[in-house]
């Protein structure tokens, strides 16, 4: 979910609408606002469904000088107007939006509300109607009353918390553990964010908040204490971002035009990472505790997750560091026997995964070294880790995400090259990797001026079938398995991404006539025999395709990629299979971009 807070301004309505808008890859069920004059007027306006549908809702006289708002991507209870925040107390007095979980709200509820009547099934409404008995019954100030409540939910519980109190309009009563929320400063006016993003056409200062913090957000004062009452001091932020990046141009979807920007960001990786000899510009003192390293783990999840499978083979290859590739969910509850030296990189386009924080909170608990590669500056992987190496794609909007991954992935190229250099390995030497890219960009390029072939593939093979699979074998297996995820996200076919050689030992009996099987076919040493695979699902009645590399390629394959080198063809073979998901969805006629029951950046666990 997202959230956003104003004070102090009479643009509150527009300036939620904006910052909810920004907001909306959080999640994208229900939406709502609540906004105060602060003259005896105040309104609170929720609908079920895209952001667009409550933006309809607002008729002109819906103002305030301080509000709240929320973009849903439902936890506990079905999306719906009950459900959707802000969420308010019986009486109406408290008014509160919430990204997270609060684990033990059954409890909570049990304790303490046996007495109230619940509009919706949320956790958050238990919170709200609990502020509201301290402060009715137990006659406490809003903020002692609060502070109670924070001290009542289980360690355990995810929250970022926007209150406002009727009779102290102009307040927010901000607090969070684990769920990303950010301070904004702006002119006469504050404001509170689920990121940086949502108010940067507003402010570019803005101020961190701890776990376990209290702020007091007013329009000309922001104060940070602790649960017992005593005040912090923090600096504020800049932050450097266009406004205008995330404009989708003549493109019909976002995906579209983030599947054709790759070969920019390849370029622009190359400017940002490699001098003019081609030598990677790293921070050397991260180089020396990598070096220092006898393991590298890697921890993302989706498409995250997909990038290190690809990025380990060439820390081994090129830097000799032992490598393995964790979901971060399984890795936080089922860490496995740790080296003697880790080093910890964690993959994340937003920086933002619940999932992907746990581990980083453990990581620093230990006081392990760790590296943050994402898209988004300051976000809380990256302020969060030791070191930080930014993606430069420009923001991603599309759920299924594209251009993240190739970056990643070209940005583990561009580390795992340096550490080699660094611990003096041959192969590191040789790989010329600001020709590789280049030779990549204009690979990615030629792929994506010719969509037009795999449109018409989608019709001929893809539209109708209800599954497919990606086979393939190494990093065409990883490639697999990233390919199928884009398949399933966004045109819902039940893809699979598979060892090619492991298809056998079971998952083949799900082979029917006419079951799409895509081979991804980029190594040398593993050509033939995935070759073997397809055509034992051909002789299965499958209908088979091929995406495959120049050098090993025949003459009724499917689509042939330019050759690059053979660490790097995921950079390649992945575009293909993005246009291919892209063409399924759009052929069947659904919203590409924001595909059902998903939201790009996912806080809770
Ligand atoms: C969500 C998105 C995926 C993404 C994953 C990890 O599930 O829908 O597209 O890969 O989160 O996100 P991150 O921002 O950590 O890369």
């Amino acid at each position: 979910c997202g959230i956003v807070g104003i004070t102090g301004s009479d643009r509150s309505v527009e300036i939620l609408l904006n910052g909810l808008k920004s907001l909306e890859y959080r999640g994208y069920d229900s939406a709502g606002i609540y906004v105060n004059d602060q003259a005896g007027h105040d309104y609170l306006v929720k609908r079920p469904g895209r952001i667009s549908n409550l933006e309809s809702a607002l008729t002109p006289d819906v103002h305030g000088l301080a509000g709240i708002g929320h973009t849903r991507w439902a936890t506990h209870g079905e999306p719906s107007e009950a459900n959707a925040h802000p969420q308010y107390s019986t009486d109406e007095r408290f008014y509160l939006v919430h990204n997270g979980v609060i684990e033990n709200y059954k409890q909570l509820k049990e304790e303490y509300l046996s007495d109230v009547d619940f509009k919706s099934q949320t956790d958050t409404e238990v919170i709200v109607q609990l502020v509201d008995k301290f402060v009715v019954e137990y006659e406490m100030d809003t903020k002692a009353a609060l502070v109670k409540v924070l001290r009542l939910i289980s360690d355990d519980s995810a929250y970022a918390f926007v209150l406002i109190d009727k009779q102290e309009p102009d307040t927010l009563f901000v607090a969070k553990n684990k769920s990303p929320l950010l301070v904004g400063l702006a002119d006469g006016y504050n404001m509170v964010g689920s990121d940086a993003f949502s108010m940067i056409k507003e402010t570019n200062q803005f101020m961190e908040i701890d776990d376990h913090e209290l702020v007091i957000v007013k329009p000309d004062n922001v104060a940070i204490q602790d649960f017992d009452g005593d005040e912090k001091n923090r600096k504020p932020f800049t932050v450097d971002m266009d406004a205008n990046a995330a404009d989708k141009g003549a493109y019909p979807f976002y995906m579209l035009k983030e599947i054709d920007e790759q070969p920019a960001v390849m370029r622009r990786l190359v400017s940002e990472y490699l001098d003019a000899d081609g030598q990677p510009m790293v921070e050397e003192q991260m180089l020396a505790d990598i070096a220092d390293a006898d393991h590298i783990y890697i921890i993302g999840a989706g498409t995250s997750y997909h990038a290190g499978l690809v990025g380990a083979r060439m820390f081994e290859k090129f830097a000799k560091t032992p490598t393995t590739v964790h979901v971060s969910s399984e890795f936080a509850y089922e860490q496995p026997l740790l080296s003697a030296k880790p080093f910890f990189i964690f993959l994340s386009q937003s920086g933002e995964t619940a999932d992907s924080r746990e581990v980083l909170v453990n990581v620093n608990k230990n006081h392990w070294p760790s590296l943050t590669i994402t898209n988004v500056d300051k976000s809380t992987l990256s302020r969060e880790a030791t070191y930080t190496m930014l993606l430069f794609a420009g923001p991603e909007i599309a759920v299924a995400s594209t251009k993240a991954y190739t970056a990643q992935i070209a940005v583990e190229a561009v580390l795992a090259k340096a550490l080699g250099e660094y611990l003096k390995s041959e192969d590191a030497k040789d790989f010329d990797l600001k020709h590789e890219l280049a030779t990549v960009a204009n690979g990615m390029q030629a792929i994506t001026d010719s969509k037009d072939k795999l449109e018409e593939i989608v019709s001929h093979y893809l539209s109708k079938p209800r599954n497919a699979f990606y086979i393939g074998r190494g990093v065409d297996w990883a490639v697999s398995l990233e390919a199928a995820l884009k398949l399933k996200e966004i045109s819902y076919v039940q893809a699979e991404g598979f060892a090619s050689g492991e298809l056998k030992h079971g998952t083949i009996a799900l082979i029917e006539k006419g079951t799409p099987v895509i081979g991804i076919i980029t190594q040398d040493r593993t050509a033939g025999l995935t070759r073997s695979n397809l055509e034992e699902t051909q002789a299965r009645g499958a209908s088979i395709l091929t995406i495959v590399s120049r050098h090993l390629a025949k003459e009724d394959d499917t689509v042939i990629l330019p050759d690059v080198n053979p660490y790097l063809t995921p950079l390649l073979s992945v575009v293909p299979a993005q246009l291919l998901a892209y063409y399924t969805s759009l052929g069947k006629g659904l919203d590409v971009d924001k595909p059902r029951n998903l939201a790009k950046s996912v806080t809770v666990q």
